[in-house]
């Protein structure tokens, strides 16, 4: 996608800019503003796009954490929707591989372009067998094919109104393919579009030269990709997702079934990505699922990107203990601060069009356009949308003190874990039973925390993008391209380094 890779760097103003943020984290800067060059602040308006893996384009630069109280099938669905993409996280048992991939499935069968495998049933079946499929799908149209997955109809929940079961056929209650339009070869979605219009149908089956189900197009479908113009689609039009897969256990097999899923991309996520156990878990990656699109990390320096960059991944994710949930820093004085790892990994980068993923640490909206200044071709955020409608969770309801007026109120919170938190281990383990000192044998580098719930991530997305333009007109830029380039290009421009007090006057409130 043009304008989607991060620009080369000037060396030498490079390495001036990694001097300047050696041991910092983004409040410790603010940018000059410059002359404004835009006339509307508007992500509509404003080019965004960015890419989260080498062959996986983004319109917009924001990805979901992998983690078990964010990235599920109604996170990442919106985040694709919002032009950005999901990773489902690995926070299932040991073993138990098939709640996630049902996940990526969910996401996938979302919304379609053409809807390459539809549900179907055969003539035969009983009308009491296409209920039971559609209440379990949720789908309100089944494709009628015979054994030889040759078209015979349409049969759709109107069909199946005020009928009882007894005796009767879906042959009995479809509309036959000689009542139906339907298109022979491949179709664009602006031909299906015409065809459905003229021909006044919302449903249009797609069949090879001999009557063979191809696949179907549904108005619905049309009318949502036309709604969200910035979606992140495959080829099929389908949602794009990613799924998280670990290095160690059951990480192959997983990897194996999500593939099948036709999940868009591997993350091989463990906290310490350079290291002896992601060069094996890489290795055998690509040696069971050769030229697969792979994200690994999380490194912070220069060398772990050559390490991983050398090992043959497609992206790599930036971001040692920078994380709302995590408490690495704190465990094991071990960490780079953000800014820092951004700078340093982008030089390591240097020629290569991997990606590089900013992982944490984007704790208010202007976090995210230095994140992508410094380093990050997108940015993967989790605590942002923890507490959201869309985050897994119960909301429970905590009983708060109001400080004005002593007064105790109902507050409804949902859980944010870090991945290495205690409880997070515990889940995944499987060991309920274990008792508290075993389980902190383990190591934990995170902890769980109560959001107050909110409202929609996507409300969140779309705030984070106008604040993430309003960003791109102050920097002086007309894309989120243009600002990096003229950033690299005068870092001296734009970079101030902040005093305790004027970090104060920026970032307390
Ligand atoms: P934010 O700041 O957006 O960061 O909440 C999300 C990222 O935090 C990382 N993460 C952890 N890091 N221990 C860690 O050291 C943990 O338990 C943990 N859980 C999440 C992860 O990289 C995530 O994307």
């Amino acid at each position: 996608m043009a304008g989607s890779e991060f620009p080369r760097l000037d060396r030498d103003a490079a390495l001036s800019v990694a001097d300047l943020v050696r041991g910092c984290t983004f409040d410790d800067f603010l940018l000059t503003p410059q002359r404004s060059i835009v006339a509307r602040r508007d992500p509509a308006a404003i080019d965004l796009s960015c890419r989260v893996s080498q062959r996986v384009a983004l319109k917009r630069p924001i990805v979901s954490a992998n983690m078990d109280t964010v990235t599920r099938a109604p996170m990442a669905i919106v985040q694709a929707e919002e032009g950005g993409i999901g990773i489902i996280d690995r926070g299932f048992r040991a073993g138990d591989i098939q709640p996630q991939v049902r996940e990526v499935e969910i996401v996938k069968r979302t919304q379609h372009g053409v809807i390459g495998d539809p549900y179907s049933v055969a003539p035969d079946a009983s009308v009491d067998e296409a209920a039971a499929l559609m209440s379990r799908s949720r789908v309100g149209t089944l494709v009628v094919v015979d054994e030889r997955r040759r078209l015979k109809g349409l049969l759709t929940e109107r069909d199946l109104r005020f009928v009882r079961g007894e005796g009767l056929r879906v042959s009995d209650r479809m509309t036959p393919v000689d009542r139906l339009v339907v298109h022979t070869g491949a179709v664009s979605a602006e031909d299906a579009e015409r065809i459905m219009v003229e021909r006044k149908v919302k449903k249009l089956p797609l069949v090879s030269g001999d009557g063979t189900l191809l696949g179907l197009v549904t108005a619905r479908d049309l009318v949502k990709q036309r709604r969200l113009p910035f979606a992140t689609r495959d080829d099929q039009g389908r949602l794009r997702v990613g799924a998280a897969i670990g290095a160690t256990g059951d990480y192959l097999e997983r990897a194996a079934e999500l593939l099948k899923a036709e999940v868009d991309v591997l993350v091989i996520d463990i906290a310490h990505g350079h290291s002896q156990v992601m060069d094996r878990a890489i290795g055998e990656v690509r040696k069971r699922f050769g030229d697969v699109e792979l994200i690994a990390g999380n490194v912070g320096t220069a060398e772990g990107t050559k390490f991983l960059l050398d090992r043959g991944v497609n992206g790599i994710k930036v971001g040692i203990g920078p994380g709302g949930g995590c408490t690495t820093r704190m465990t094991t004085s071990f960490g780079v601060p953000q800014a820092q790892a951004l700078v340093d990994c982008r030089l390591a980068i240097d020629e290569s069009d991997v990606a590089l993923i900013a992982d944490g640490g984007i704790h208010r909206h202007g976090g995210l356009a230095l994140a992508l200044m410094f380093g990050g071709d997108c940015a993967m955020l989790g605590s942002a949308f923890a507490g959201t409608e869309e985050a897994p969770g119960e909301v429970v309801h905590k009983s708060v003190l109001l400080p004005e007026s002593q007064k105790t109120v109902k507050v409804p919170f949902k859980v944010l874990r870090g991945m290495a938190s205690l409880e997070a281990i515990r889940d995944r383990l499987d060991v309920e039973d274990a008792d508290r000192v075993e389980i902190e044998a383990l190591g934990a580098e995170g902890m769980e925390i109560s959001v107050p719930a909110r409202g929609s991530a996507r409300t969140i997305v779309r705030d984070m993008l106008k604040h993430l333009c309003s960003s791109i007109s102050y920097g002086g830029a007309a894309s989120l391209r243009e600002l990096r380039e003229l950033f690299w290009k005068e870092p001296d421009r734009y970079l101030i380094k902040l005093s305790a007090s004027s970090r104060r006057e920026s970032y307390e409130r």
